[in-house]
């Protein structure tokens, strides 16, 4: 399973590049207001540090508006990946900006048939949010499951890109199920590291190595 990051956090991103956990970055209009920078000019930045697909979303809610403004968020960098809504006008611009070989994100799916959809629209990531079904009681990983099975029964290439990630159970769950990439902020991804019988067993060993006086430098 790919590692994207749901952030426009470049320091954090750049931390968790190093390790090679980094297989692309996910931004979208509250993550962008929340980096007080500007969209084209923060999202250049991510694309120059990171060599996944970029997604970088729209804000316009027409198709027409949605093609112009993926044209320009394309111009950024070639590993853009143009993010749009899951709405019929969001499809329209899947289509169009798929055509022309754009990388195209449909976010904001919360059921199967929106995913089969974005599919048929051609889209190269769908992005169910599970984190936002679980808080209203739905289960979010039943969607990633169910995406699976229908992309797997008709050999659909669209990327499962699980979203809406808020901890570190729900990585290892999307990876069970076969999602091709999650896509979390970098303390989930921090976190997954945490374990207590790690922690633990490393304050014994420190102890026995104190009391031996073992040294290997
Ligand atoms: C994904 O592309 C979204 O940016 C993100 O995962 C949304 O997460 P949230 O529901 O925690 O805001």
């Amino acid at each position: 399973m790919k590692f994207f990051v749901d952030t426009a956090d470049i320091a954090a991103i750049a931390e968790l590049n190093d390790l090679g956990m980094v297989d692309g970055v996910t931004t979208n209009p509250s993550i962008i207001a929340k980096s007080g920078r500007d969209i084209l000019e923060v999202t250049k930045e991510i694309c120059d540090l990171v060599e996944g697909p970029v997604s970088a979303e729209v804000v316009a809610l027409d198709a027409d508006s949605m093609i112009t403004e993926g044209r320009k968020l394309a111009e950024i960098a070639e590993n853009i990946a143009v993010k749009v809504p899951l709405t019929w006008d969001g499809l329209k611009a899947c289509k169009v900006l798929s055509g022309e070989g754009k990388m195209v994100n449909v976010t904001l799916c919360f059921s199967a048939n929106q995913a089969l959809l974005a599919a048929k629209a051609g889209a190269t990531f769908i992005s169910p949010f599970i984190g936002r079904l679980d808080d209203i009681n739905l289960d979010g990983l039943e969607l990633i499951s169910d995406i699976r099975d229908i992309y797997d029964n008709y050999g659909f290439d669209t990327q499962i890109l699980a979203a809406s990630i808020r901890n570190a159970n729900h990585m290892s769950d999307c990876a069970k199920i076969g999602a091709d990439v999650a896509t979390a902020p970098p303390a989930v991804i921090k976190a997954m590291a945490n374990h207590v019988l790690t922690d633990k067993g490393l304050a014994g060993f420190m102890a026995d190595i104190a009391k031996a006086g073992i040294k290997i430098v």
